[in-house]
C-alpha cells in the first residue's frame, strides 16, 4: 500500500467517512495488501458488535411477475421465455411455517411488482403471519410502492423493507432501466420507507454494466449518508435472455474489497453475504463473511418454483430442501469459525453507534 491509500484507509477506520474521490481513489488503487487490511479491520468492528454471528433470514419468492423491464433482470416483463408463477398466500404461509420449525425468525417475502399483490392482500397475510409468529420479523421486498401502501404494510406489521437503490448515479441508473423507471422514485420510496420506521435495505449490484469506479464512489457516498439498517450488495450476473447476456459478471474481489469498506462506513450494517456472490465462485458466501458481511438467506421458497426465480445464469441451491439449505449454510459457516443465529437479529437492538 503506498501513504495514501494507507492514509484513507486508517482513516475509514477512525472515522468512518471519506470525501467521494477518496472512495475513488480507495477502489481504483486496491490490492491484495488493501483489501486484507481493510477486511481484517471490517472483521474486528463487526466482532464487537455482533460477535461470531451470522443472521440467517428466510427468503420466499413470492411471485415472478413484473411489471417492471430492468435491464439486467432475468424476470423482467419483456422476457418471454419467463415461466411466471406466483405463490397462494397458503402456500407462502406454509414456507413461513416451516421456516419458523427450522429456527427462522425472519421471514423476507421478495417478489416482482405484481398487481395481484395488492395492499390489502399482502396486508391480510403480513397480519396472518404476525399472528402466527409474533416472534418474527416480516421484511417486504415487493419493489416500488405508494407512501400510501408502504404505510397500509406497515401498519398490517411489517418491520422491514429491502429495495436496493441498484446505482446513486442518475445516469447510470437511467442506462440500468427502462424510460418509464426513475431514479428520483426510487429515492423517494426509500425516503418513505424510512420516515415510516421501517429498518431499509438499499444495496447495488457490482459490476453492473457501465459501472465505473466513480459511480462505485457515489454508492459508498450514499450509503454513508443514508445509513441503511441493511445493504445488499452482490456481483452482476449475466442472464441470458436480457439485453446484458454478453456483459461480464462482477468480481468477488470488488465485492469482498466494498463489503470491507461498508462495514467500516457503518459498522452495526446488516450485510448480507449473497447468493450471486455464492453463484460466482463455490466459496463466495464465506469469502464475503470473511470480508465483513454478517447475514444469509437461505431460500424458502418450494422447490417447484425456484428456478423460475431466475434473475440471473446459474443461481445455486435451485434444487436444496429449506431444511437442506439452511444446513448446508451452517456447516459452512462453522467451518470458518462463525455461528449461525436464529436471533431476529435486530441492528435497534445491537450496541449503539453514532
Ligand atoms: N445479477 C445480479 N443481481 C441481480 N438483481 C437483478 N438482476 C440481477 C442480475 N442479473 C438484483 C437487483 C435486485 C435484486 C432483487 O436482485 O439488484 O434489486
Amino acid at each position: 500500500m503506498n501513504e495514501r491509500m494507507k492514509e484513507l484507509a486508517e482513516r475509514l477506520i477512525t472515522k468512518h467517512s471519506l470525501a467521494e474521490e477518496e472512495y475513488q481513489y480507495l477502489i481504483e488503487n486496491r490490492s491484495a495488501d488493501a483489501a486484507a487490511f481493510l477486511a481484517e479491520h471490517a472483521v474486528r468492528v463487526r466482532r464487537e458488535i455482533y460477535g461470531n454471528a451470522v443472521f440467517v433470514r428466510g427468503l420466499i419468492e413470492i411471485c415472478n411477475i413484473c411489471k417492471n423491464d430492468c435491464l439486467y433482470c432475468g424476470i423482467r416483463r419483456s422476457n418471454r421465455s419467463c415461466d411466471r408463477y406466483r405463490l397462494t398466500e397458503e402456500q407462502i404461509l406454509a414456507c413461513a411455517d416451516e421456516g419458523y420449525l427450522l429456527g427462522f425468525r425472519t421471514v423476507v417475502l421478495q417478489g416482482g411488482e405484481d398487481a395481484y399483490f395488492s395492499d390489502e392482500v399482502m396486508c391480510g397475510m403480513i397480519r396472518q403471519l404476525k399472528s402466527a409468529h409474533p416472534d418474527c420479523a416480516v421484511t417486504l421486498s415487493l419493489g416500488e410502492r405508494s407512501l400510501a401502501s408502504y404505510a397500509a404494510l406497515r401498519e398490517a406489521g411489517a418491520d422491514r423493507y429491502l429495495l436496493r437503490h441498484e446505482t446513486a448515479d442518475r445516469e447510470h441508473y437511467e442506462r440500468l432501466h427502462p424510460p418509464e423507471m426513475s431514479f428520483d422514485n426510487r429515492m423517494r420510496c426509500l425516503n418513505d420507507l424510512r420516515a415510516l420506521g421501517y429498518q431499509v435495505g438499499c444495496g447495488f449490484m457490482v459490476g453492473s454494466p457501465f459501472q465505473t469506479s466513480q459511480e462505485l464512489a457515489e454508492d459508498l457516498k450514499f450509503i454513508e449518508n443514508f445509513k441503511p439498517d441493511m445493504c445488499g450488495i452482490g456481483p452482476f450476473v449475466p442472464h441470458h435472455d436480457t439485453p446484458f447476456r454478453d456483459e461480464p459478471p462482477g468480481t468477488l474481489e470488488l465485492t469482498c474489497f466494498l463489503l470491507s469498506i461498508i462495514r467500516l462506513i457503518y459498522p452495526p450494517v446488516l450485510l448480507p453475504a449473497t447468493t450471486a456472490l455464492g453463484t460466482i465462485a463455490p466459496d463466495g458466501r464465506e469469502r464475503g463473511i470473511l470480508a465483513g458481511a454478517n447475514v444469509v438467506m437461505p431460500n424458502l421458497s418450494p422447490i417447484s418454483v425456484r428456478n423460475k426465480y431466475e434473475l440471473y445464469d446459474n443461481k445455486i441451491c435451485t434444487g436444496d430442501e429449506s431444511a437442506q439449505s439452511r444446513s448446508c449454510l451452517e456447516q459452512r459457516m462453522s467451518a470458518i469459525g462463525y455461528e449461525i443465529v436464529t436471533d431476529i437479529g435486530d441492528i435497534r437492538k445491537g450496541k449503539r453507534y453514532e
